[in-house]
């Protein structure tokens, strides 16, 4: 699903050069299930970014499903995104104005995808999120777990072979954390692809495998048993 061949991406910061991915390789199966570890400053979010087409890499090729990203233009590579991928982030990133549905239906509307194809997939996922009652509330009014299960929701509505999620459970207390992680493996189990960066060691000890960083290299790359 995933190769990356010499990867590099450098940032210039107050005169200084700073490698976020250096010649990175790495390929990635679909249906996998890889945490990203390593400390702060390692290039984790760098890759996950440059996974998702957020970011384009300053050297190397990434191929997403065979296809090579480094040349296309901004409207492929958000067709690749909206067709491919969704990501999940550590505050959220709902829209406040909006209500918990809303959020979720919101890249469906995006899509063009018609109304009761929106409403039968987001009532789908509310349900299997167990988002039930909560989904007229606005995020202000939802608890950090409930929220992430509504970023999770808005990130599944578009059917992505790829989750990205950059410390999901980082503002989560363990018990709503726990539950998050258990949603997001049991949507790796249904098939989805799942990257996730971690700074809990036990997080990270629950992936099929498991990715170490320091200074924009991959310095570790080991195959765990499946918890
Ligand atoms: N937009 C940017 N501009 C300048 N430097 C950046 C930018 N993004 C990342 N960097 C630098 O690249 C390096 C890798 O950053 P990255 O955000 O990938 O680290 P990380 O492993 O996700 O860290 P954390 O665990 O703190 O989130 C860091 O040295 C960072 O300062
Ligand atoms: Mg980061």
């Amino acid at each position: 699903m995933i190769r990356l061949r010499g990867v590099t991406r450098c940032f210039e910061l107050g005169g200084q050069r700073v490698m976020g991915l250096d010649a990175v390789d790495l390929d990635i199966a679909a249906g996998d299930y890889v945490a990203v570890m390593g400390p702060s400053g390692s290039g984790k979010s760098t890759l996950l970014n440059v996974l998702g087409l957020l970011d384009v890499p300053d050297a190397g090729e990434y191929w997403l499903k065979d296809e090579a990203t480094s040349s296309l233009d901004e409207v492929r590579r958000a067709e690749l995104r909206s067709r491919w991928i969704g990501f999940v982030f550590q505050s959220y990133h709902l829209i406040p104005r909006l209500t918990a549905l809303e959020n979720i239906e919101l890249p469906m509307l995006l899509a063009g995808i018609e109304p009761a194809e929106r409403r039968r997939r987001s009532a789908g996922l509310v349900e299997r999120l167990g988002l039930g009652d909560r989904i007229a509330h606005r995020p202000a009014e939802l608890s950090g777990g409930q929220r992430q299960r509504v970023a999770i929701a808005r990130a599944m509505v578009m059917q992505p072979a790829l989750l990205l999620a950059d410390e999901p459970t980082g503002n989560l207390d363990s018990r709503s954390g726990g539950e998050v992680v258990g949603l997001l493996e049991e949507l790796n189990r249904d098939g989805l692809t799942l990257v996730v960066v971690t700074h809990d060691p036990a997080l990270g000890a629950r992936a099929k495998r498991q990715l170490q960083m320091r200074d924009g290299l991959i310095v570790g790359d080991h195959p765990q048993a499946a918890g």
